[in-house]
């Protein structure tokens, strides 16, 4: 029987396409985000489903929904899909690795030197009419050339960013001895005491829930930057805040918060010392489309019997009657 597909919202026509040809497809039609009563009552009865990362797939869901085989999540983080019950379960979970890495490694450096070097405060001020002289004391910001960028989270998009450091004269360094790279691996102390940015790019798990706390904060260079396009949720905003407040940190670069989305009213986005985007790491034409087609090929897979390239619960596969995880 032609498996029975819900998708959560419109993506790319080629991807969409693909999924109606193969799947019996319904294309929630808004608004968006679905609510949750409604992806519930959608949910009950499909085999598959592609989510955004604003979709929380939570364990009652997963219990409400038994015909359900297969979750493509549009993103790499799944930390919005409650994984260890999945694999209890039997259902797939996918993720959309590799094709959104450059694009938020740009990013990253992207909202990175405009915090340091002040382009969005110097072009408010030129729309203003404030730019009336070519002053020497004027739009100060600072440079990155010779400092030290710490990556905490040395995977595809940590190698990524820091890849692109020599290019602006910048040393790297490691937090934690975990992936491979040939960057110097500190411990904690040595870590904070050595980068003068620091950018996350972990997952969001149980380990590394707001793992940039107080403490981690007050070990971080005074006058040091942080630039996070990985998850809110690995910060403790109030700590951040209060960093910001008495002057420890000179800025912050934020792609992401706790709870999304945020608005110009949320302290830390309106922060004079946080340049904030929405949440907008991935977002290319191409690498919005490719994580579309990796997606609808994850679906595709799993609901064909196939192992999925992107599975995250190996324990899930081949089924149902899979163990469960250890
Ligand atoms: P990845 O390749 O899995 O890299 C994550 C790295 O973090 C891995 O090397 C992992 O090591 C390491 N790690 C995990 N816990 C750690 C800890 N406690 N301390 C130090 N390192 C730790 O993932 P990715 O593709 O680079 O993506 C990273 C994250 O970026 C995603 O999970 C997602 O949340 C976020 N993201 C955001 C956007 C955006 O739009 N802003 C776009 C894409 C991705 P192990 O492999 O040893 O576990
Ligand atoms: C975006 O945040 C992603 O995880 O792909």
């Amino acid at each position: 029987m032609t498996p029975r597909v819900l998708l959560t919202h419109p993506v790319d026509r080629g991807a969409w396409a693909r999924l109606a040809e193969h799947t019996n497809l319904t294309v929630w039609p808004g608004p968006y985000p679905i609510p949750a009563e409604a992806l519930a009552r959608e949910l009950s009865s499909r085999d598959g489903l592609v989510c955004l990362l604003a979709d929380v797939i939570a364990s009652t869901l997963l219990d409400q929904s038994p015909n359900l085989r297969a979750v493509a999540n549009l993103a790499v983080g799944y930390d919005n899909i409650d994984v260890a019950h999945a694999s209890r379960l039997g259902i797939a979970v996918t993720n959309t690795p590799d094709v959104l890495t450059e694009a938020t490694a740009e990013l990253t450096w992207a909202i990175l030197l405009a915090l340091v070097r002040g382009v969005v405060p110097a072009r408010q001020a030129l729309l203003d009419g404030q730019w009336r002289y070519w002053s020497p004391t004027g739009f100060l910001g600072r440079g990155l050339f010779g400092q030290t960028l710490g990556i905490v989270g040395m995977g595809r998009i940590g190698r990524a960013v820091a890849a692109s450091a020599p290019a602006f004269g910048m040393s790297v360094v490691a937090l934690g001895s975990r992936g491979t790279h040939p960057y110097p691996r500190l411990e904690r102390d040595a870590f904070l005491a050595a980068a003068d940015v620091v950018a996350l790019h972990v997952p969001l798990t149980r380990d590394t829930l707001r793992m940039v706390d107080a403490s981690f904060l007050a070990g971080m260079k005074p006058g040091a930057f942080l630039v996070n396009t990985a998850r809110g949720g690995l910060v403790d905003e109030g700590a951040l805040l209060a960093a910001l407040d008495r002057g420890q940190l000179a800025g912050a670069a934020l792609d992401v918060f706790e709870q999304e989305p945020v608005d110009g009213r949320h302290p830390l986005a309106s922060h004079p010392r946080v340049l904030a985007t929405p949440h907008i790491g991935s977002a290319t034409v191409a690498t919005r489309a490719a994580m579309a087609d990796r997606a609808v090929d994850n679906l595709l897979m799993a609901l064909a019997g196939q192992r999925p390239r992107d599975l995250v619960n190996p324990y899930a596969w081949p089924g149902r009657c899979s163990p469960s995880p250890p």
